[in-house]
């Protein structure tokens, strides 16, 4: 396998990615909150060789949230009993940098790392609703600017804890009586702006060194915080000039941070809807859109606007003009959904619908959207893709049709080339930055199967 490898992940979400998911008849009413459902979805990926499940999440509902909003598992929960059903593939969930303490974090995701033998990933979010505020005592949720600077000095904080115990650190002497080389224990003594905290963390690192780190948010802010500290970042583009012009804007950016571009990973959310003929994919796509109330896709285009309410607009003029209301929260999405509305004259009703059942050009036969996805892969756009789920069954869709077609191109794997979620996506492993001199021993071991990973990789061939 000598061509540079598409990496793929599976965003699951229970009854909903788009708002009427929920009434489609083909869908378990409690998919939400069912483990034999996010059991079945892992089968699902692992069985197409996903690299990842992916877990979005949030911190704040009203009675206009999207159903799957409502009733659902806490991510790292519902992962923790996911490492015990699943063998391979990269268990990825959502964590706010905002309303969390970043010991608890960096405990809470080395624990699923060891626990899933490295397959852990941490997707960073700076939590984009206001109302999260009320449901941890704190006054006033912080701006955006803010939010990303706690972001950083949150997340370096977090990877600080990960290197407490060199790789070598637990001795385990019975006959010598020693269970640990202190000089191999490292306190991290943090004193910073926004937390302080000494370490060292209770839990050593896991084969991969440390959790994969995941950015959402596609701000000048958020972009920068990818480029300097994180292995991926999950986008969203509706085409392939945006996506690329993103692509490069992000490994440009990781570059001035003296960062190799494959060292991150981007990766576009996409809604495959996959029909054998073209046809059925629009029919699949037809029965979703028909089941929406424009109600309900008022509340769920508000959402993102700091909860406003549309409902007092004319569904059929221009869309309102709104001034700055949305750039707190999802700052990146909502100046987009301005900007387009007003570049294509859109009215309320067409932003509100194509919000919450958003038309892809990811529709069509298998061929199509394998087309398109080797398109974007191969033409700067993508390094891989998260998929979510639109419609019934369309991650079992995605795998049955087209991830074979990805396969006999060479573009996707036929088997995993490694036990850890860094292995599989081809990213190095951290050096414990307390470690003297070159990689530890546990690092320099799994190294190799990395390296080769990483080879590939670079060979020339919201919520
Ligand atoms: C593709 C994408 C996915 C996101 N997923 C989540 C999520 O699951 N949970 C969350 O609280 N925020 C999520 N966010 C929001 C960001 O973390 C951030 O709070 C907000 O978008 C503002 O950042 P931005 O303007 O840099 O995009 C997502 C943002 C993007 C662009």
């Amino acid at each position: 396998m000598s061509q540079r490898q598409l990496k793929l992940g599976a965003n699951l979400s229970g009854v909903g990615n788009s708002i009427s998911f929920w009434r489609h008849p083909d869908v378990p009413i409690n998919a939400s909150v069912s483990l034999k459902f996010y059991q079945e979805q892992a089968r699902i990926a692992e069985a197409g060789k996903f690299d990842l499940l992916f877990i979005a999440d949030g911190l704040f509902i009203n009675e206009k949230s999207n159903p799957h909003f409502l009733n659902r598992f806490e991510p790292l929960t519902l992962l923790s009993a996911l490492a015990a059903s699943t063998g391979h593939v990269g268990l990825v969930a959502t964590l706010s940098t905002s309303y969390s303490e970043p010991f608890t974090v960096a405990r809470q995701f080395a624990s699923i790392d060891q626990l899933s033998g490295g397959r852990a990933g941490w997707n960073v979010v700076t939590s984009p609703l206001e109302g999260s505020a009320l449901n941890f005592g704190k006054g006033e949720h912080p701006n955006h600017a803010l939010r990303y600077e706690i972001a950083e000095e949150h997340l370096e904080i977090v990877r600080g804890l990960w290197d407490s115990w060199e790789d070598d650190a637990f001795v385990g002497d019975k006959a010598a009586g020693v269970f640990f080389d202190p000089s191999k224990m490292h306190a991290l003594n943090h004193k910073g702006t926004h937390f302080s905290v000494q370490g060292p963390l209770n839990v050593a690192r896991s084969q991969q060194g440390h959790p994969v780190v995941f950015q959402a948010g596609s701000s000048e802010s958020g972009k920068d915080l990818a480029a300097k500290s994180a292995d991926a970042i999950y986008t969203a583009h509706e085409t392939f000039d945006e996506a690329r012009a993103f692509y490069a804007d992000v490994k440009a950016r990781a570059e001035t941070y003296g960062r190799k571009p494959e060292e991150l990973l981007i990766f576009p959310g996409i809604g495959p809807i996959v029909g054998r003929t073209e046809e059925e994919a629009e029919r699949k796509y037809r029965e979703i859109t028909e089941l929406v109330a424009i109600e309900q896709a008022l509340n769920y285009l508000g959402r993102y606007f700091e909860h406003f309410d549309f409902s007092q607009f004319p569904l059929d003029e221009p869309f309102p003009e709104i001034g700055e209301l949305g750039s707190n929260s999802f700052r990146s999405g909502t100046d987009k959904i301005k900007r387009e509305a007003k570049a294509k004259g859109l009215t309320l009703r067409q932003v509100a619908l194509q919000a919450s059942t958003p038309r892809s050009a990811f529709i069509g036969t298998p061929e199509k959207v394998a087309n398109l996805i080797q398109q974007w892969f191969e033409g700067g756009a993508a390094d891989g893709f998260n998929v979510r789920t639109v419609v019934p069954n369309g991650l079992a869709d995605f795998v049955d049709l087209v991830v074979p077609i990805l396969q006999e191109r060479g573009l996707f794997r036929t088997e995993y080339e490694s036990d850890t979620l860094r292995g599989n996506l081809g990213l190095p492993i951290p050096r414990n930055r307390y470690a003297p001199g070159a990689e530890t021993a546990a690092s320099i071991k799994d190294n190799a199967s990395i390296e080769d990973g990483a080879r590939v990789g670079a060979t020339a061939d919201h919520e």
